[in-house]
């Protein structure tokens, strides 16, 4: 496999273009795994440990596989991949296979699957999940903006994990 490790710190990349540029969320086994993108997200230290956090809705498929794995990946992708990309934040996986679908090819990364055309993968351990909870939010007028119609009770379940390792294409 073309990736080399490199630790968080030596990292040579804007956090918040890599995320605003979207990411590919990938959890399961390489043979039962599903990717959705994800663009809200964090990377920091928690526990003083490297840390990574996502948000992921109610309906998403790829929240049972987060749900139920211990590991997840975040990986970047190339702008000429950015087609495919669209493909797997506008369909869920629980309607086909979105890797079939696609040019994305879903690999191992150590304990985790991510992908393997992309430029970075960053190997997150869960630590921490919890569903956003109405009552927490202090600001109604962002909870009116992104949780009613059509995502009425479609809240977000934050997930922190800890990033044990990144790979980098070589
Ligand atoms: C640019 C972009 C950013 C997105 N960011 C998020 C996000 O941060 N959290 C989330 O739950 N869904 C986000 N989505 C939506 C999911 O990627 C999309 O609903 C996907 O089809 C879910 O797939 P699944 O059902 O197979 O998990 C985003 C979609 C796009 C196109």
């Amino acid at each position: 496999m073309a990736f080399i490790e490199v630790k968080p710190e030596k990292l040579n990349v804007n956090i918040f273009n890599m995320i605003k540029n979207w990411m590919v969320l990938t959890a399961g086994d390489p043979d039962d795994c599903n990717s959705m993108i994800v663009s809200w997200g964090g990377m920091g230290i928690m526990w003083g440990r490297p840390a990574a956090t996502v948000y992921v809705r109610n309906s998403r498929y790829t929240l049972d596989f987060m749900n139920k794995d211990e590991y997840f990946t975040l990986s970047i992708l190339p702008e000429t991949y950015k087609s495919e990309m669209g493909y797997l934040g506008s369909h869920s996986g629980r309607d086909g296979n979105k890797y079939a679908k696609t040019d994305l090819h879903p690999i191992s990364f150590g304990p985790a699957v991510g992908i393997q055309e992309a430029e970075y993968v960053f190997v997150m351990r869960k630590l921490y999940n919890a569903r956003m909870d109405r009552r927490d939010f202090k600001d109604d007028v962002i909870y009116e903006e992104w949780y009613s119609g059509k995502d009425e009770g479609n809240d977000h379940n934050l997930f922190i994990g800890e990033i044990l390792t990144v790979y980098k294409k070589k």
